[in-house]
């Protein structure tokens, strides 16, 4: 597995990230199995990859308690660690708290990299939260700082307050909004991009098919990309990374993840799996090569169906938003 490094800054990251929000026993996943969960993270590091995604909302700190718990043995300077600071700490009085809630859950002394989860929904202004992650930055708490689900407008307000290395965005075969010139400006500049959801929750493995239905628990439920006509048109992406697969003898999971990471401008997609069995699959993403035209074929099918989705609210809320122009 290749080590990249997180653009401007010095932080290390694996050519493949694992997320671990499915492991944090939260509602929108359902439950997880604590040892298989652990036996996943040792997997994916015995695999090679050595970067951790969690956040504080993952279960109120069990994906981090968890992780922690997987990570203690390794040894510190080869891993790098991300977690998010969670809406409601956003407020000068909280973020630098919030932060070392989340180090005692991990068990670590600093974080490699430190995210805003999401903007404000309450109106808390992003130089406040900006000028606290600062001052963790100063105290080498956290060494460098990121922001998640910001729109480019946000991303340049934030900016404008401290250093911002990286963006975790959505972005995956069947979910590219921030294409076109935000993309661009990102490369530009190298901020890095660490993508989440890859296999868009399970979508790009091709293990679902237009008769499948999630129970009301499940937040994929009600997920843009699961109703309908969208999920008929995801599936249709779908078809041509399982042509894909079988010409390279890959599953359409591996394919998918594949695309990502020669995709020129990401830095590593986050990766998540349910269990051992499937974080060893997707890791079988490196190693081996698309060739031009299979890269161009599966890019342009994606395009052709990401071009025709509305502008969702998020990749977890179906609500229809106004372009703002
Ligand atoms: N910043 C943010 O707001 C944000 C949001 C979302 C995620 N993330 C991060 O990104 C990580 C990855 O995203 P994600 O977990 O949402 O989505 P993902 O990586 O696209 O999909 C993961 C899910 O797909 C299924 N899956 C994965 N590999 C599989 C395989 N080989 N075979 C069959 N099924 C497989 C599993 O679900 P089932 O077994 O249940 O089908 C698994 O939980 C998260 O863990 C988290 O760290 C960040």
């Amino acid at each position: 597995m290749n080590k990249t490094k997180l653009a401007k800054c010095d932080v290390a990251v694996s050519e493949i990230v694992l997320g671990t929000w499915v492991m944090g026993d939260d509602e929108y996943w359902g439950h997880s199995d604590e040892l298989e969960s652990i036996k996943a993270i040792q997997t994916a590091y015995e695999g090679g990859v050595t970067t951790f995604d969690t956040a504080f909302a993952y279960g109120n700190g069990k994906s981090e308690k968890l992780l922690g718990k997987a990570i203690k043995k390794m040894p510190r300077e080869q891993i790098t660690v991300f977690s998010k600071l969670w809406r409601k700490d956003m407020t000068r009085d909280r973020v630098i708290p919030a932060c070392e809630k989340s180090l005692r859950f991990l068990g670590l002394d600093y974080m490699d990299t430190y995210f805003i989860h999401y903007p404000s929904d309450s109106g808390v202004p992003i130089g406040e939260t900006m000028e606290e992650l600062m001052r963790l930055k100063e105290e080498k708490k956290i060494r460098s700082i990121g922001v998640s689900n910001f729109n480019f407008v946000q991303f340049k307000e934030a900016q404008k307050y401290g250093d911002i290395d990286v963006i975790q965005p959505c972005y995956s075969l069947v979910w590219r909004f921030i294409d076109g010139p935000e993309f661009k400006y990102y490369k530009r500049n190298n901020i890095a991009i660490v993508p989440y959801s890859p296999l868009a929750q399970g979508i790009l493995t091709g293990k679902y098919n237009d008769k499948t239905k999630f129970s009301k628990e499940d937040g994929r439920s009600v997920a843009p990309l699961f109703q309908h006509p969208y999920f008929d048109g995801a599936l249709k992406v779908v078809d041509i990374l399982k042509q894909l697969a079988e010409k390279y003898k890959k599953t359409p999971a591996q394919v998918a993840i594949r695309w990502l990471i020669q995709t020129t401008g990401i830095t590593a997609p986050i990766v998540g799996g349910r269990g051992s069995k499937q974080v060893a699959e997707n890791l079988k993403a490196v190693g081996w090569v698309l060739s031009e035209k299979d890269y161009d074929r599966l890019d342009k099918a994606s395009r052709e169906f990401t071009e025709t989705l509305p502008n969702f609210r998020n990749f977890f809320d179906a609500t229809i938003l106004p372009v703002q122009k």
